[in-house]
């Protein structure tokens, strides 16, 4: 397993690193699918960071109750003053998601830019930890850089992500080192992918898993 990295240095900064280098493109595909959630009702959210998106989903479901996992303190106190009007629909707990144990039933697990915090088996670890604690029919939002198979952008996204990667372990002290195949992980925990679009040419994506 991946020593836990620290994301408290940069918590503060996280919001303002990210749109120097990406602007909004990040905060788009994290949201991207955010109209298709209207009929959530329990949702978790791990590696929540500063809470952008958990204060997005709030804002436009009213019916939604968040628990809102991550390992970082001053991420969560950041997640935590930007959802200060939701509290009432809000849990917070700071803890590694892979030791994270549901003590509820949630229609949508949603991961932004999470699962490349993790190698693949931590990911296939998570997901078969969670499976029992998801509805019928729930859902999974990925949000993460990608390497497309081929073209053009595919030398660019790799040389991208292994300057991101190099960033963070030097920032965060993050292990990891590559994406994760995060889609034979969903697939054999028998998920489909219902919903997929991709921006700057395919080096970030946003796609909706559903368990059928
Ligand atoms: C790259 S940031 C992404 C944050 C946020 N989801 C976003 O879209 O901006 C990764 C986040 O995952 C958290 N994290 C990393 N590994 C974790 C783990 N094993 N358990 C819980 N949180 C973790 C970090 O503290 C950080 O807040």
């Amino acid at each position: 397993m991946n020593a836990t990295p620290n994301f408290d240095r940069i918590a503060r900064l996280y919001r303002w690193m990210e749109w120097l280098s990406f602007g909004p493109l990040l905060h788009r595909t994290r949201t991207a699918w955010l109209r298709e959630l209207f009929e959530v009702r329990r949702a978790l959210i791990l590696g929540d960071g500063d809470g952008r998106f958990t204060r997005d989903l709030l804002r436009t479901n009213r019916q939604v109750h968040v628990h809102a996992v991550d390992l970082s303190a001053v991420m969560l106190q950041e997640l935590r003053r930007r959802c200060r009007p939701y509290t009432d629909r809000l849990v917070i707990t700071q803890d590694n998601a892979l030791n994270f144990v549901p003590d509820a039933s949630y229609d949508l697990v949603a991961t932004h830019f999470f699962l490349d915090c993790l190698s693949e088996a931590e990911v296939e670890q998570l997901v078969q930890t969670l499976l029992p604690s998801l509805t019928d029919n729930a859902r999974w939002l990925v949000s993460d850089f990608h390497i497309p198979q081929q073209g053009a952008m595919r030398p660019i996204a790799a040389l991208l992500t292994r300057i991101l990667y190099a960033a963070f372990r030097l920032l965060t002290g993050l292990r990891a080192n590559h994406l994760p195949d995060h889609t034979s992980v969903l697939q054999r925990a028998g998920m489909v992918c219902i919903r997929r679009c991709v921006f700057l040419g395919g080096i970030l994506i946003s796609e909706l898993w559903q368990r059928p």
